[in-house]
């Protein structure tokens, strides 16, 4: 069966769809947690580096394979090698039942925060309010309690929007609708932060922000948690930026655009930590506490540092429902991205109608993740999210750095590029892919590995760090060999890449 491969209207469209995949939740909720949590500014400059050895390089290279061997994530592995298709299934697959799964529940939390804004629906004491109320947070991930029913609600309106939105296809859907959403969350977010910083104590915030502290950068974590964090925040090894660039029409700027983006998305994330951390420093001032003191559990950090500060200020209210709306915002402009993976593969591979996938996919995304809306959602949300941005996502980039560099000629890929693309790439970029990236990646994950198994993670036991952790990465490659090994029901396989007169396949 011969399918018409969608595409953008125009390039700029494109740059707004990446810039909606890329700026989401990771750059409020988590990169202000993880900033937090290592101390504020110490973040920084191992976020800088990763973001400069590793984001950028590995960013132009999604795109490159993309478009050059047009096809989602799948696809343009099999087209490299036949034997690793399966990787490719793997993000998808881990990405659309595992990430997105607690990514939608954060996201209708912030819906449920967006209304409970107005009428301060938290009281006196949110961070009470937040873990012992509103998520009623169990003892163990395997009390699992009951199921929330406001989080179920706001849920099941999430999931109709990424099926509404992913429904009306790659044009009319996603291009139009991130045309919306990007300069509607940049002008709240400038708002916020106009706001924010206009508190009493911002400045002492604002200084813990900022301020570098070098003596952090001896700790692997910070740097392990920075890698990671690029990885989530430039949505890398999740297939997206790969099925994104496939639809871009033959002459598209590569380079160009894949800094612009990663300006925009790194700009964003230190622009909307102004605000948090402004309001931290607000929260420090009027409770006489040191800024590492104000929050109990970093995870919560937005749910309850924002809230705190709203009630506090008259007319607060209405900048904490601005604040929930960006993250609502920011967050469906990713999720969409992440199901549009997923049909993207399934629809090359198998030649599947679209539409009545479409709604299949959302069934099944809602029905997952409704188990990170019971008492034990948040722990399985915790142990899911770091299993699968910790090893999913760095194995699938040292991955597709070695398959690119070593099972195929990447010199194929850069002349591709530079000939299309106003910044030409130069011969640094074959050595960042064919040794730098792996080995650093490689030095993580190791030291991850390391640190795993001398103290499990998050002080959870070993059984449901096996149990739910490592048994989700299992069961997520078990399903991606499975997929990988149907046979191809579509012709896309057997198109030539982009650059196939210039010898594209070894
Ligand atoms: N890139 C998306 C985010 O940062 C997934 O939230």
């Amino acid at each position: 069966m011969e399918l018409q491969r969608e595409q953008w209207k125009s390039q700029l469209g494109f740059v707004f769809a990446a810039v909606g995949s890329a700026v989401g939740l990771g750059n409020i909720w988590r990169f202000s947690y993880m900033a937090y949590s290592h101390g504020g500014g110490a973040f920084l400059i191992p976020y800088i580096i990763a973001l400069l050895s590793a984001g950028i390089p590995l960013l132009i290279l999604e795109f490159a394979l993309g478009h050059e061997r047009m096809g989602s994530a799948p696809l343009a592995f099999a087209k490299i090698n036949k034997n690793w298709e399966w990787l490719g299934w793997w993000a998808v697959i881990f990405v659309m039942f595992g990430i997105v799964l607690y990514y939608s529940v954060i996201i209708a939390w912030c819906l449920n925060f967006f209304f409970l804004s107005f009428y301060l629906g938290w009281g006196d004491d949110p961070n009470a309010f937040f873990f012992n109320e509103f998520l009623a947070v169990s003892k163990s991930p395997f009390e699992i309690g009951h199921i929330r029913t406001p989080i179920l609600v706001s849920l099941s309106i999430v999931w109709l929007i990424n099926w509404g939105i992913v429904f009306r296809g790659v044009r009319r859907g996603i291009e139009y609708i991130n045309k919306i959403f990007m300069p509607l969350l940049f002008f709240l977010t400038a708002v916020l932060v106009l706001w924010s910083i206009s508190l009493e104590g911002s400045m002492i915030g604002l200084r813990a922000y900022l301020e570098p502290d070098f003596s952090k950068l001896s700790d692997p974590t910070v740097w392990i948690d920075a890698y990671s964090q690029i990885f989530f925040t430039l949505s890398l090894g999740f297939g997206i930026m790969i099925a994104y660039a496939s639809y871009l029409p033959g002459k598209a700027n590569i380079t160009k655009n894949a800094i612009v983006i990663v300006f925009i998305n790194s700009g964003y994330s230190l622009f909307a930590g102004i605000a948090v951390f402004s309001v931290l420093g607000f929260m420090a001032t009027s409770q006489g506490k040191p800024i590492s003191e104000v929050v109990s559990q970093s995870i919560g950090l937005a749910f309850v540092a924002y809230p705190k500060a709203v009630s506090l200020i008259p007319g607060g209210n209405l900048f904490g429902a601005i604040f929930f709306l960006c993250l609502v915002v920011a967050g469906l402009s990713s999720s969409i991205s992440i199901v549009e993976a997923f049909i993207s593969a399934t629809v090359d591979k198998f030649g599947f109608r679209r539409k009545p996938l479409i709604t299949l996919v959302t069934i099944l995304g809602f029905l997952g993740s409704t188990i990170f809306t019971t008492q034990a959602g948040l722990l399985w949300l915790d142990i899911a999210d770091h299993f699968i941005t910790h090893y999913g996502l760095i194995v699938v980039g040292i991955a597709e750095c070695l398959l690119v560099g070593w099972l195929f000629n990447i010199k194929v890929l850069r002349k591709h590029v530079n000939s299309i693309s106003s910044i030409r790439l130069g011969y640094w970029w074959d050595i960042t892919i064919k040794y730098f990236v792996p080995f650093v990646l490689g030095v993580i994950l190791i030291g991850e590995l390391y640190a795993e198994i001398k103290q499990p993670y998050g002080g959870y036991s070993w059984t449901s760090l096996i149990l739910i952790g490592w048994n989700w990465i299992l069961l997520t490659v078990i399903a991606a060999v499975v997929f990988a090994r149907r046979p191809w029901r579509t012709r896309y396989y057997e198109m030539e890449g982009r650059s196939q007169k210039t010898g594209g396949i070894l």
